[in-house]
Order: structure tokens, then sequence, then C-alpha cells
């Protein structure tokens, strides 16, 4: 690597945080112009290296012989600098550099759709391809990669083994048909496998295979749904987190995912702190304070037969529910969850133990017969953004269920975990990206995708 390239803002930050940033020490850097004024006599040149949430302060005035080469950089253009470092303990921002010279290695044409002024999300999903660079994208991107290293750290730290489950598949993991077909260009679509082929919509199965031989595992990786619905919280592909861990009820599980996400909030809280501050400020003013209640409360659990109770109750006293037919048995819509965990709870809430009509195949039944351990986690404002289950570990009972809705073909092998050697287990999905919407206030499942796929939108 190259003495040049070993440089970048990062480092100066976190030199400056360390207390080891020198006053007038030489740098050399490379980046891009965030922004560029100049009044004639000094000019002032907001600089991003990509490689910081932050910007750097770049300075220049008459008294430098390159002022003239200097004011002519443009916005959005990339350029190499030379100067020096400057302490500011007084300014906003900690240090600036005081530039001596400056090249641009790669010029920005005149019709840059990225202009300086503030875009609306809407426009900025068009220029996908450039809204990384734009402020809130930077943070957006920053904070899910953060989030990933976390779940990966917490996963680690615990001894899960971290299993690739496949993404091309001949099943269909949650038994709703949404599924995207895997076709090619032999004759008869199902020729290359030998069987049909989708892409997954759930890694469980196979991870449910993992968890019977390594204990506590985790998939994460992205999954495919061809719902056609058009909402703010739906993706066609979107990266999901899926633990499954034997010897292990839904309690266990229910302390899994609780533990679990205080984690990953926590981690973010602490190591992304200039990007929730933007987002305090700018997009969900509040969000900091709502993770901290997060990760310091203990999460509600409460009966899905409680839920509709109360809902019910809600309903009679005047609530307005779009959907006011309320009754046991009903698969509760976006807005029912909403009310629970906005209105009732307040916070997050695991709804447990749905009528087993509602619910996937594979949930373990409880003894009334009618409903299921599963456990979904409701969060304000997004509704379920966990859906999780102790298995069915009782071979007949899974074999009854499967025939009763045709899904047995071609799952022999799932069946056989429950004769070869087979134990109570349970395991949760969570939505990547859902939980991005919840961490930073972004209101829209394609604002904090890099490359959202939804119906209706393959662009880039
Ligand atoms: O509730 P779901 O369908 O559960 C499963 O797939 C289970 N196999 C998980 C498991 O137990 N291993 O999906 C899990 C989560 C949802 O709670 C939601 O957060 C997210 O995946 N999700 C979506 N996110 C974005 N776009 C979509 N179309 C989504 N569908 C589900
Ligand atoms: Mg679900």
């Amino acid at each position: 690597m190259s003495q040049k390239r070993d440089l970048t803002a990062r480092k100066l930050f976190f030199k400056y945080y360390d207390g080891a940033l020198e006053n007038n020490l030489n740098v050399t850097l490379e980046g891009w112009i965030k922004s560029h004024r100049n009044n004639g006599s000094v000019g002032f040149i907001e600089f991003n290296d990509g490689s910081y949430f932050k910007n750097i302060q770049l300075v220049y005035d008459k008294e430098n012989a390159n002022f003239a080469k200097i004011s002519k950089a443009k916005y959005g253009s990339s350029i190499e600098i030379n100067g020096v470092v400057r302490l500011t303990p007084e300014m906003k921002q900690p240090f600036e550099i005081q530039l001596t010279d400056l090249r641009v290695l790669g010029d920005c044409a005149e019709d840059y759709p990225l202009q300086k002024k503030r875009h609306t999300f809407e426009f900025l999903r068009d220029i996908a391809y450039l809204r990384p660079r734009a402020n809130t994208f930077n943070a957006v991107y920053r904070v899910r990669n953060a989030c990933a290293y976390a779940i990966h750290k917490f996963f680690q730290e615990r001894g899960f083994i971290y299993v690739h489950t496949p993404e091309i598949t001949s099943n269909d993991a949650e038994g709703a048909g949404q599924v995207f077909h895997v076709v090619n260009d032999f004759k008869h679509p199902n020729d290359f496998f030998n069987s049909s082929a989708c892409l997954t919509v759930s890694g469980q199965l196979h991870a449910e295979a993992f968890a019977l031989a390594f204990r506590d595992v985790y998939t994460f990786g992205p999954t495919f749904r061809a719902e056609n619905s058009n909402t703010n919280r739906h993706a066609s592909e979107f990266w999901m987190i899926e633990p499954e861990i034997a010897f292990a009820d839904l309690d266990d599980n229910m302390d899994l995912i609780e533990s679990f996400l205080k984690y990953v909030i926590k981690y973010v809280l602490d190591n992304c702190k200039d990007e929730m501050e933007f987002f305090n400020n700018f997009i969900d003013k509040g969000v900091i304070e709502k993770l901290n209640n997060v990760i310091n409360s203990e999460f509600v659990r409460m009966d899905y037969t409680k839920a509709v109770e109360l809902l019910k109750k809600a309903a009679e006293a005047g609530h307005k529910f779009e959907n006011p037919d309320i009754y046991w048995g009903t698969d509760l819509m976006s807005e029912h969850e909403r009310y629970i965990t906005e209105e009732i709870v307040k916070g997050p809430v695991f709804l447990i133990n749905y009528p087993k009509e509602i619910k996937a195949f594979y949930m373990k039944l409880n003894p009334d017969n009618k409903t299921v351990a599963a456990c979904d986690l409701l969060v304000p404002k997004e509704g379920e953004i966990v859906g999780g289950s102790q298995r069915e570990e009782d071979y007949d009972k899974l074999f009854a269920k499967m025939k009763e809705i045709g899904n047995d073909k071609g799952l022999e092998w799932y069946l056989n975990l429950r004769k070869y050697g087979g134990c109570i287990h349970s395991g949760f999905g969570l939505g990547f990206d859902r939980l991005l919407m919840y961490i930073t206030g972004m209101q829209n499942i394609r604002d904090v995708q890099p490359f959202p796929r939804c119906p209706g939108s393959l662009k880039y």
C-alpha cells in the first residue's frame, strides 16, 4: 500500500479523539468535495473521503500561491490535497486543514444529479447509484454495516455456528406460496435440477438441520419473497437473521431475541454516535431516547388471546380501526399490531401463542390443541420485526400437519430430523432491513437497502 493511501479522515478523527493529533501535522488525503464556497479572499471546502461520517473542513486564502487553481475545484469532484492540520478547539469542528495544494483527480460534470440542495427521498431512490454520497444515506449504510458486524459479534461471542443455507431450494419453507421460481433455458423448467426450483424465502428448515448437530446456529443472508404488497415495509429481496437453538423452548427463544436486540442496538449507539445524532436531529427526533428505553426495559410478553380481547375493548370504546372485525382466530392486521405496541404497551411486545390456523406448519402445537408456540415481536410504528417459534418436534403431529396442507413432498428429510435424535428446539427470523428502519427512524424499507428490489421496480 502506498504511504499516501495509508492516511484517512477516519485515522485523523481517531487520532484527535485519542488526544494525539498534533497541530501543524502535514497531511495528504484523497476524497471528494461536498461543498465549496469562496468569497474572493478565503475559501472553504467540505471534504469527505468516505472513511468517516463527518466532513473535514479545508481552508485556503489569498496568501496561498495556488489560490486561483484551488478556487476552480468543483463540487462533487474527487481530489487529492496537501495541507496542514490546525486544531480548532473553539470551533464546531475540532480541527481543520489549511490547504497548501489541491489536485483535481476526477472532475464532476455540471449535470451532476446530486445537487447541493435538499432532495426528496423519492428522487434519491431514483439515483440509487449516487445516493450513498448523500448525508442521510452515508449514515444509513454506515449503521447498516455496524449492525451487520454487531450481529456476527453477538453470535460468535456466544459460540453460535454461522451456517450458509442455500439460496436456491426446492421448498417453500413458510408454505405461503410466495416464492420466485428459478427457471432456465432448458425445454422444461424443471429439467436443470430435476425438480422445481425457487429462491429461498427462509433458511430456517436448513438451519434446523444444523442446530440438531451444532446446538446453536444462525444464518444471515438474503431471502426473497414474491409478495405483491407495495408497502413501505415489504421488499422482494431482504436480509434475514435466523438463529436456531436446540434444547430450547419458546421462553428461551424470547430471552435470546431480547438479549440479541438489546446487544445490537447498544453496539450501534456506542459505535455510531455521529450517525445516530444525525438521525436524532434530522430524521426521527427522539430516536436515541427510544432506543435507550428499549435497552433498559423488559419486553412485555402477551398472549394473542389477550391481545384480541384488548383490541375488541378498544373498538367497543370507540377506537376507529379500518378493519373493525376483530375476533379470536383472525390474523391481526398491521393497524392492530400497531395499536397493541403503540397504544397499549408503548414499546416492544412479544405476542405469543397464536391460533394454529394462521401460523406456519412447523410451529409446535400447544397442549390446548388450538394454539402454537409462536412469538412475534412487535415494535411501535413498524409492527412485526421478528417472527419466531418453538418447532414441532413430534414426528406424527408434524407429518399430519404437513399432509393436511399438502407440504409433505420433498421435505421427508425435514421430518426425519424428528426421527433421528430430535429434540425440542426453537428459532426466529429478524428482518434485517426492518431492524434498520427501527434503529435509524427511516420510514421506508427502500431507504435502508442499498439497491432495493420491490414490486414494479428493478432499476440498478
Ligand atoms: O415471519 P417470517 O415470515 O418468519 C420466517 O420466515 C421464519 N422462517 C423465521 C424463523 O423462525 N426462522 O419472517 C421473519 C421476519 C419478519 O418478522 C420481518 O421482519 C421480515 O422477516 N420480513 C420481511 N422484511 C422485508 N420485506 C418482506 N417482504 C418481509 N417478509 C418478512
Ligand atoms: Mg411473520
